[in-house]
C-alpha cells in the first residue's frame, strides 16, 4: 500500500479562482492633468468557496477593485486571471460568456433594477441577454429564482417602488443567480438596509454559497460584518493592502497599524481581545489618491511611524503563513508599539 504523502503547499495559492497580480487602476483627474491611484499595485488572490472580505475606510478603493475584479473596469496596469484566464484577451461573445461566472451586487437596491420593469422582467433580463433557454423557460427559472430568494409569487408583477429595500435587494440576488456564476462580488450589499433586516440578507447569501458553492468578495467598511461572514479578510488604505490573513487573526491579532487603529475605532462590541486598555482612534483625513504619502501610505496617521517609513515603500510580507503585512516593523507578535517619549511621527506629504 503506497504510503500517504503530506504535500504542504505554499499559503496563498490553495486553488485561487481569481488572482490579481501587480494590479493599478488610475484615472484621470477632472482637470486632465493628473492621476487618481484608485488602485496602485495589489497583489492576492481569491480561493474558490472562500468569502473574501475586503475592508478599509472611504475612498480606498474597494468599488474601483470590486468592479475590476469582475471585469467592469481594465487595469491599467497588472492583470486579474480567472482560473489563470485573463478576461482581457477575450472580445465580443466569449467575453460574455465569461463575464457571465464573475457578478457584483452594488450597495444601492435600485441600481440594477429599471423602474420600468416588472420584477419578474428585471430578474428573467439577463438570462434573456445571454440567450438562456425561451420565455417559457426563463419564466420558470426567474420564478424559481425569487422563490429561492424568499420573496412571494405575487411579488413578480409589482414594480421595483412597491417593494421594500430588503425585497429589492433580494431581487438583485435573484438576478444574478440566473446566470449561474461562481463569483459574486458584494459591494457593500446591506449597508443602505435597515439594521433589523441586514441579518436576514447575511444569512441568505451564506445559504446560498453551501448550495452553490460560491465564492463572495464581501466589500464593507462595518468591521462587525466583515468579521460574521469572511474566511479571510484584506484591508485596504489609499489603494494598496495593508493586512490579509485568516478572518479570526485579523479581527483578533491585527499585525498592521492601520489594522488595529480601525478595529479600534469601530464602536460595535468586538471579542474581549480587543478591548485594550489603550484605544487608538483614527484621526485626521485620508490623504489625497492623487498625491498619496511616499513610502508608507499611512505614515502621516500612523501612531509608530519612523523616518523609514517615509523613505521606503514596506514589502508586501507574509510574516505568518497565510497572512501578509505591509508594514516594515509588524512581527508575528503584532503591530510595531511605540517606544514612550520617543516622538516618530513621520506626518507631512
Ligand atoms: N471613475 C472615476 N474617476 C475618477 N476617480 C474615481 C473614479 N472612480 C473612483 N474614483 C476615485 O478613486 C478612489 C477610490 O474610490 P472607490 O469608490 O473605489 O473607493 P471605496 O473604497 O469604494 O470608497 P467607499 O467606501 O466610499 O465606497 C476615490 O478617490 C474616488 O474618488
Ligand atoms: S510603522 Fe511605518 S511602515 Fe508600519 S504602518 Fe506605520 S508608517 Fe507604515
Ligand atoms: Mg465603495
Amino acid at each position: 500500500m503506497a504510503a500517504s504523502v503530506d504535500i504542504a503547499r505554499p499559503s496563498g495559492i490553495d486553488d485561487p479562482i481569481v488572482t490579481v497580480e501587480n494590479l493599478r487602476i488610475l484615472f484621470p483627474t477632472r482637470d486632465g492633468k493628473d492621476t487618481v491611484k484608485a488602485v496602485d499595485g495589489i497583489d492576492f488572490d481569491v480561493r474558490a468557496g472562500e468569502t473574501l472580505g475586503i475592508i478599509g475606510e472611504s475612498g480606498s478603493g474597494k468599488t474601483t477593485l470590486g468592479r475590476a475584479l469582475v471585469s467592469l473596469i481594465k487595469p491599467t496596469e497588472g492583470r486579474i486571471l480567472h482560473r489563470g484566464l485573463d478576461p482581457a484577451t477575450l472580445t465580443g461573445a466569449a467575453f460574455r460568456r465569461h463575464r457571465r461566472d464573475y457578478q457584483i451586487v452594488f450597495q444601492d437596491p435600485n441600481a440594477a433594477l429599471n423602474p420600468r420593469m416588472t420584477i419578474l422582467d428585471s430578474v428573467i433580463e439577463p438570462a434573456e441577454i445571454m440567450k438562456d433557454g425561451d420565455d417559457h423557460t426563463r419564466r420558470d427559472a426567474g420564478l424559481a429564482a425569487l422563490a429561492r430568494v424568499g420573496l412571494p409569487r405575487d411579488l413578480a408583477e409589482r414594480y421595483p417602488h412597491q417593494l421594500s429595500g430588503g425585497q429589492k435587494q433580494r431581487v438583485n440576488i435573484a438576478r444574478v443567480l440566473m446566470l449561474r456564476p461562481k463569483v459574486i462580488v458584494c459591494d457593500e450589499v446591506v449597508a443602505a438596509l435597515d439594521v433589523s433586516i441586514r441579518g436576514d440578507i447575511l444569512n441568505l447569501f451564506a445559504d446560498l454559497q453551501r448550495e452553490f458553492g460560491l465564492t463572495y468578495v464581501f466589500i464593507t467598511h462595518d468591521i462587525s460584518v466583515v468579521s460574521h461572514i469572511s474566511d479571510r479578510i484584506v484591508v485596504t488604505y489609499l489603494g494598496k493592502l495593508m493586512e490579509l490573513g485568516p478572518a479570526e487573526a485579523v479581527v483578533e491579532r491585527p499585525l498592521h497599524p492601520y489594522t488595529q487603529a480601525l478595529l479600534s475605532a469601530e464602536p460595535v462590541p468586538l471579542p474581549s481581545a480587543l478591548r485594550t486598555s489603550r484605544r487608538i482612534v483614527l484621526e485626521g483625513e485620508i490623504p489625497s489618491p492623487v498625491a498619496p504619502p511616499s513610502g508608507c501610505r499611512f505614515r502621516t496617521r500612523c501612531p509608530v511611524a519612523q523616518p523609514r517609513c517615509a523613505a521606503e515603500v514596506p514589502a508586501w510580507r507574509e510574516i505568518k503563513p497565510g497572512h501578509r503585512v505591509a508594514c516594515h516593523f509588524s512581527t508575528i507578535e503584532g503591530p510595531p508599539q511605540r517606544v514612550p517619549n520617543q516622538q516618530y511621527h513621520a506626518g507631512g506629504e
